[in-house]
């Protein structure tokens, strides 16, 4: 596939990791329309492909994404972003039933600092800058700045990052839990890559199961999702897997998962 903002490429030594790079470097990968699209589509591929695992999403040149594309906002009305559903297909990579890694390569800042929060697990290199600079230019995060920070990091930061605009290094974003590793850049991507390999040795299905229990918890409270871990929990034992899995500790080899 040939995509103009973003490309796509199958990695890791087993060649079942999804491999996105945005890549609109001159505008630091500013997220514009064509952007979201291709990228909601590069998800779509990888999803649909058996074979693949764990995507990881990251950016061409020095910088992740620079955030919404600005000049392209600039002209637009209320009653245009309105009608038109402006930002409705942002959300497609918090729907990916497969692990998304966000390898973050330089500035996260706005929708760029959104999009790596809809990633499962962030890993930044030690040059990345993050923030949320919606308000200094008369707006607000309009794609989960508001909402994720606040259960990432907790009000008095949240708040902090929003108001103020200001950007915050790599090593404070790690001290927050936005992101899980901090890394040299020559190390950010064969890492993420490690990383995604390790999940990709586990059962896709029990895989899948476990992620939608995690993200369970942003949605509910904790004794309902006590409740749906426990159940999620006892459907794996309606897999091949958790039985293949059980079996090989006990006999003392390593599994060998057949996704069923
Ligand atoms: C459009 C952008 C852009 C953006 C950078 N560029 N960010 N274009 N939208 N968000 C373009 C610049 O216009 C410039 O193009 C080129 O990329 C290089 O940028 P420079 O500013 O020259 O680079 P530098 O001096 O290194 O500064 C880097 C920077 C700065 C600090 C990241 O570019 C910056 O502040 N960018 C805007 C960050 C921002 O406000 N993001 C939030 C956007 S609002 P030309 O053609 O001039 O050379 C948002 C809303 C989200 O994300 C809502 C929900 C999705």
């Amino acid at each position: 596939f040939q995509r103009e903002f973003v490309l796509t490429e199958k990695t890791g030594s087993k060649k079942n990791i999804g491999l996105i790079t945005l890549n609109r470097p001159k505008a630091l990968n500013a997220l514009c329309d064509g952007l979201m699209k291709d990228l909601s589509d590069a998800v779509d591929e990888f999803e649909k492909d058996r074979e693949i695992a764990t995507l990881i999403i990251t950016g061409q040149g020095k910088a992740f994404a620079a955030g919404a594309d600005i000049k392209e906002m600039q002209s637009l009305t209320f009653a245009e972003v309105v009608t038109g559903g402006f930002l409705s297909h942002w959300l497609r990579v918090s729907q990916c039933r497969k692990p998304v890694i966000a390898a973050v390569n330089g500035y996260a800042l706005g929708g760029g600092c959104e999009l790596m929060m809809m990633c499962d697990i962030a890993y930044a290199s030690e040059t990345a800058k993050f923030g949320q600079p919606e308000i200094l230019i008369g707006t607000i995060p309009g794609a989960g700045g508001t909402q994720r920070i606040i259960k990432i990091a907790g009000k008095s930061k949240a708040m902090e990052i929003c108001l103020s605009g200001n950007q915050f290094s790599a090593a404070e974003a790690e001290k927050m839990g936005l992101v899980s590793k901090v890394l040299p850049p020559d190390q950010l991507l064969p890492e993420a890559i490690k990383l995604a390999e390790k999940i990709g040795n586990n059962s896709k299905i029990v895989v899948g199961l476990c992620k939608e229990a995690v993200n369970r918890a942003y949605e509910t409270t904790l004794t309902e999702g006590l409740n749906f871990e426990r159940r999620i929990f006892h459907s794996t034992f309606a897999t091949e897997d958790r039985q293949e899995g059980m079996s090989a500790f006990i006999e003392k080899r390593p599994p060998n998962f057949q996704d069923k």
